[in-house]
């Protein structure tokens, strides 16, 4: 019998559990792979399908419907998110029930033709605070900007108090129905925050303040379990799309003979004398997924990497790229490498944070092998950086 959950009197769980995933949009470890979570809410008269799975996963979502009256009794697919992992199966359902509306927000309309070639006549566009009846249950339509795509809004249930945010509150876990099955969740949700929405902390804020004065009693994302109880979700969501930083530093370093790790030793060493929160991540060997969790209120970084034909070590650049682009909090960073000839590989650095809201304190470059009288140097690079970490 393939997995149905009811949740509430009506509304029903009818996701894939992807226990195999590895890597996401090719770049996220999943360590335990992740769910595409679909939900169908019954109403009297109407019933609706709130997102579909990955492809893939075409024939379990059918043998799932099937369990609750089959294909034919959908009369909308909401569509809150045209990402393939939630929207890639759209084609399959709307060739399987013709009579089905797709229901989406005008962006999500042009992302749904170029994507999946939908019809103009199968799609129903809604705005801001729209709401379709379903007879005893009804879905009001609130959007949500960039959680992730520029298209994303949620869908809330108004008589059970149930929203279905998509990626917005997700976490990848293949295991668990609800938050307390999975252990460690608000960890897994800070690294998916990190990863997926810190980029966009700006949206994720405006996102919070929508949800303010909604009555929510449980919340359904598209990925991994479902909160039954909002708030300590809500509360790590409110603390994470702040923006505030802790007395924290992540250190992520690179290093092919020693010389940048020796650098990065003695940074580590002062700022645990000085009882600064700090975290190490030798990047050849980290998963990012880790990295973005731990920039998510991290108010330093130091970036350690020799350097390789003329700048950064490949793998320091791909940091560095991600630092970019992830665009954390951070206010402050630092950069430890050490050179053969020509060096590098800080002005590279330089080059890649310069143009971001943090400030550089200092660099440390080294010719070959350090001596005392650099680590010394690192050593008043650390205390300046302390100082500033401790300034706020
Ligand atoms: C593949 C490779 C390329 C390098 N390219 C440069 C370079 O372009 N300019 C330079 O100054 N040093 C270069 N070096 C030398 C390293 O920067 C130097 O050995 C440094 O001390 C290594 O630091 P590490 O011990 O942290 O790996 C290169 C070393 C390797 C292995
Ligand atoms: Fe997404
Ligand atoms: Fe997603």
């Amino acid at each position: 019998m393939p997995e149905v959950n009811e949740l509430v009197n009506g509304v029903f769980w009818v996701g894939v559990r992807d226990w195999d995933r590895r890597l996401f949009d090719a770049l996220v470890p999943l360590p335990y792979g992740t769910t595409y979570n679909a939900y169908v809410v019954v109403g009297d008269k109407k019933t609706a399908l709130i997102d579909t799975v990955n492809p893939g996963f075409e024939g379990d979502l059918k043998a799932k419907l099937d369990v609750l009256g089959g294909m034919d009794k959908l009369d909308y697919l909401i569509m809150n998110h045209a990402e393939p992992d939630h929207a890639g199966t759209i084609p399959f359902v709307l060739e399987e029930n013709k009579k089905l509306k797709l229901v989406l927000t005008e962006k999500g309309a042009k992302l749904a033709k170029v994507l999946y070639h939908v019809p103009d006549d199968r799609m129903m566009i809604v705005k801001q605070d729209d709401q379709i009846e379903l007879g005893g249950k009804t879905l009001r339509f609130i959007e949500a900007p960039f959680l992730h795509w520029p298209e994303t809004m949620f869908t809330y249930l108004v008589e059970d108090k149930v929203l279905f945010p998509c990626d917005f509150f997700g976490a990848h876990s293949a295991g668990g129905v609800f938050a307390e099955d999975v252990q460690d969740l608000l960890t897994l949700a800070k690294k998916y925050y990190g990863e997926i929405m810190m980029p966009f902390t700006k949206s994720a804020k405006q996102g919070m303040a929508k949800l303010e004065g909604l009555e929510i009693s449980m919340i359904a994302p598209s990925h991994g379990p479902i909160h039954s109880d909002p708030e300590p979700i809500v509360l790590a969501y409110l603390d994470w799309t702040s923006g505030e930083t802790k007395e924290k530093v992540t250190i992520c370093y690179v290093t092919m003979w020693q010389s940048t790790k020796t650098l990065v030793d003695k940074m580590v060493e002062i700022l645990l004398e000085e009882g600064i929160e700090t975290k190490v991540y030798s990047l050849p060997v980290s998963d990012m997924a880790n990295i973005a969790g731990d920039l998510v209120d991290s108010r330093a970084i130091v970036l350690g990497s020799p350097t390789v034909l003329n700048g950064l070590h490949p793998q320091a650049l791909y940091a560095a790229s991600l630092v970019k682009v992830l665009r954390p909090p951070a206010k402050y960073a630092a950069v430890l490498s050490s050179f053969g000839w020509s060096g590098g590989a800080v002005k590279q650095a330089l080059e890649i944070l310069g143009p971001t809201k943090i400030e550089v304190v200092g660099a440390v470059d080294v010719n070959g092998r350090p001596t005392a009288e650099d680590l010394k140097k690192v050593e008043e690079l650390a205390r300046s950086l302390v100082e500033k970490v401790r300034s706020g």
